[in-house]
């Protein structure tokens, strides 16, 4: 029989791509997402990909009665990947309980139910934004924890501490967590990709958005940093690169390979990226001219952050694979696709 996974915000963006690559591996899965920031369609075309349409349950994982239920009537789930959870950085700081309560509240829900159920493991969506700004690049899982710039980021390093919290008070349960660096790209179909809520905030999908005239200018915050070439540095990793990197853990999960009940990885590539280079490799890979200007620093941005993803290469036997430009090609085909789907 094919081994249950439950997989929260599975309808999002790296969700979406992950049970993709779960259902591939041939695990069975089973999306809880409340459709706050994602479409119910995403089901039917992961459907679409996979050719087995996911189960689905439109559940709030605040709701710990509707969680439950849940996992009653999937019974035996052995793995969960947490991915639930509210992520922009800008709008955290404008409302911290929503962000606290949202991204705090549902991964206790879902500690509780675990060993209620007999769920083995979690494997919890982690953030590169728990090293701040690092005093040694690349950076490795050892470096220490910087004091987070925003209540997003506060709730991520808050998280990693109950997991560790938890099993550390005995809860039979194992957990890793995945500490990703920059995801972008889509997946190569063109059927699952990032879909912005307003104006994006981050780099790709404002990006996109310019060079297909939704959007004036991209403004590219600083040219003035201690790098290169003056723009910020950043780990872009291939979506479903970092897909693969959950059905891996997942198995080390469940096969019990961990060597201890909490393990951490970088999921990242290894490599900096200017933003000034990622704006180059875009047109070129595209052959779009992409409109944009130089403006000031933007308030709480991390000059430079690459990962060591050595851990995650020799322990996980995984690997980012994508290049740039077939990533950022992927992304481009994806905004085309939106725009044919008269969605963005
Ligand atoms: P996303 O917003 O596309 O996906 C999150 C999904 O969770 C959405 O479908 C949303 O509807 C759902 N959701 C939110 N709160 C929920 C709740 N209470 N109950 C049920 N469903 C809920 O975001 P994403 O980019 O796919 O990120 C997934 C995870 O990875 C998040 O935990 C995020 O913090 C983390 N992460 C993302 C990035 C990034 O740059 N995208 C980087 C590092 C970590
Ligand atoms: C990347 C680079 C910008 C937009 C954020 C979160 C982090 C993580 C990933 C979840 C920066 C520059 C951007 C634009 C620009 N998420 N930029 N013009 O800031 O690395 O990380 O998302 O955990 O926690 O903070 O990503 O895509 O916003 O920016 O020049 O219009 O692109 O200054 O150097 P960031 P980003």
């Amino acid at each position: 029989m094919k081994e249950r996974i439950l997989v929260t915000g599975g309808t999002g963006y790296i969700g979406s791509h992950t049970v993709v690559e779960l259902q591939n591996a041939g695990y069975e899965v089973i999306i809880v997402d409340n459709l706050s920031n994602s479409r119910a369609d995403v089901v039917d075309n992961i459907g679409q990909i996979t050719g087995i349409r996911p189960a689905f349950e439109q559940v709030d994982c605040l709701d710990y009665a509707g969680l439950e239920a849940v996992f009653a009537k999937y019974e035996g789930i052995k793995g969960i990947i947490h991915f639930a959870a509210s992520k922009a950085v800008g709008e955290s700081v404008q409302k911290p309980l929503l962000y606290y309560r949202n991204n705090i509240v549902s991964l206790i829900n879902i500690l509780e139910l675990m060993p209620k159920y007999g769920v083995e493991g979690i494997i919890f969506s982690s953030s590169c934004t728990v090293y701040g700004q690092p005093d040694q690049l690349p950076v490795t899982e050892e470096a220490p924890i910087k004091k987070a710039e925003s209540p997003y980021g506060n709730t991520k390093q808050i998280n990693e501490e109950i997991i560790r919290d938890t099993i550390h008070s005995g809860s039979p349960i194992s957990a890793i967590l995945l500490r990703y660096f920059n995801p972008i790209g889509a997946h190569p179909s063109a059927l699952l990709g990032e879909l912005p809520n307003g104006v994006p905030q981050n780099l790709i999908p404002y990006l996109t958005q310019t060079a297909i005239g939704i959007r004036e200018k991209l403004s590219v915050f600083g040219d003035d940093y201690n790098t290169p070439d003056g723009s910020c540095i950043r780990d872009f990793i291939n979506v479903v690169d970092l897909a693969k990197a959950h059905v891996v853990a997942i198995h080390r999960i469940l096969e019990k390979k961990q060597a201890e009940q909490v393990e951490v990885f970088n999921i990242g590539t290894g490599r900096g990226v200017s933003v000034l280079e990622l704006i180059n490799a875009f047109e070129k890979s595209t052959g779009v001219k992409l409109n944009y200007q130089i403006v000031g620093r933007r308030a709480g941005d991390i000059e430079q952050v690459w990962a060591n993803p050595e851990r995650a290469n020799k322990v996980l036997g995984w690997k980012a694979e994508a290049s740039l430009e077939d990533t950022l090609l992927s992304a481009w085909k994806w905004q085309l696709r939106l725009r044919e789907r008269g969605i963005q």
